[in-house]
């Protein structure tokens, strides 16, 4: 069981004997049973930016998802290597856009005319691939914490962007807090001929926003709000931005997840929270804060755990670290080098901002 005792004390050991040579990063929709063990938590830019806070760690160890492991071995020197404990964890949103696709896309804007105007910007939930297909073109990287920075610099390089691949994080970005209207923003498709668009509508966006989608977080509706502040009067919505475009204009606060736990933590004791993220993080804020007589609630209890963040388990982190302290170099995440390159400029764009 993923509590067993035995499984705990076996990470704990394995850990001990790598001592300085392993540095173990946590998203925080991490299983508890993973995240005791991780030396940084954090969101997705805090975990780029400190995958980097050890140079003398040999093995980083990436309780997360693909992409965030990629990030990782993108912004580390050559000689440290980055582990994720389950390959099969990946992001069905990041799966969304593929380079092939990105590619057409840019064929298609081209055609049209508007790609010498266009500034791609990347939600970091992208493959290397996609995120060198940034870089090549001039874009930068962004997450949930600094969408908004990226989207201002992205409109000081051009006049339109391309926002890949979450469509309700660029939506919800240009809407909420760059004053645009919806009618600036056009959903490119990738599976219909020229992204379902014509040359005109191309031309007359300021927003091109990819049509990815987050599993999760898109199955909390404007119903879920509703129904919350019926039951729990006085309740306060947090939600991520990667929520549909309703249910962010519905809320009352919305953030990353590093965010999220920054505003409870404000939170004066007696107020009601309903938050709309993944169960693992809503879970362990509201064990957290119950003793402080903060009330927290899952927005949605029809919406559970993101699978692939999950398949991330005590005992393949068991797995994992054993394998390291026995010199076995195990699930090595590795980008070649001339994507390596290309992404790396995009993120560095993105960890430059202002
Ligand atoms: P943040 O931790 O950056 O808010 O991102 C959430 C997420 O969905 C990561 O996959
Ligand atoms: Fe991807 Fe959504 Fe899971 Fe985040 S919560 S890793 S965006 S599927």
């Amino acid at each position: 069981s993923p509590s067993d005792p035995d499984l705990v004390e076996r990470a704990r050991a394995a850990k001990e004997k790598l001592g300085d040579k392993v540095f173990v990063l946590g998203h925080h929709y991490q299983r508890d049973e993973v995240i005791q063990f991780a030396d940084v938590t954090g969101d997705s830019f805090k975990l780029a930016r400190d995958a980097a806070a050890r140079p003398q760690a040999e093995y980083i160890v990436f309780c997360g998802v693909h992409f965030m492991a990629e990030s990782a071995d993108i912004l580390t020197g050559d000689d440290q290597k980055v582990v994720l404990p389950d390959l099969a964890a990946g992001c069905s949103m990041a799966d969304m856009a593929t380079a092939e696709q990105v590619a057409e896309c840019w064929d298609v804007l081209t055609e049209a005319g508007v790609a010498e105007q266009v500034v791609p910007v990347s939600y970091m939930n992208s493959s290397a691939d996609i995120k060198a297909f940034t870089g090549k073109h001039g874009g930068t990287i962004c997450t949930s914490s600094n969408a908004k920075r990226a989207l201002d610099w992205a409109f000081q390089q051009g006049e339109k962007v391309l926002f890949l691949p979450d469509q309700h994080l660029g939506r919800n970005t240009a809407v909420r807090d760059m004053g645009m209207s919806l009618e600036d923003c056009v959903v490119y498709n990738p599976h219909k001929p020229n992204g379902g668009l014509t040359a005109e509508e191309l031309r007359g966006a300021k927003m091109i926003l990819w049509r990815g989608h987050c599993s999760v977080h898109g199955r909390f509706s404007l119903d879920s709000v509703e129904e919350v502040r019926e039951r729990i009067p006085g309740v306060n919505v947090l939600v991520h931005p990667e929520c549909r475009h309703e249910v962010v204009a519905a809320a009352d606060h919305v953030g990353s997840t590093e965010y999220i736990i920054k505003t409870l933590e404000a939170a004066p004791a007696g107020s009601k929270w309903a938050i709309g993220t993944e169960l693992n993080l809503v879970r362990r804020l509201a064990n957290r804060f119950a003793s402080e007589d903060k009330e927290i609630v899952f927005l949605d209890r029809t919406v559970c755990f993101c699978s692939t963040m999950n398949r991330i388990d005590l005992p393949h982190l068991v797995w994992a670290l054993e394998s390291l302290a026995e010199g076995n170099l195990v699930n090595r995440i590795e980008v070649d080098k001339e994507t390596e390159a290309f992404a790396k400029l995009a993120l560095e764009r993105m960890l430059a901002l202002p």
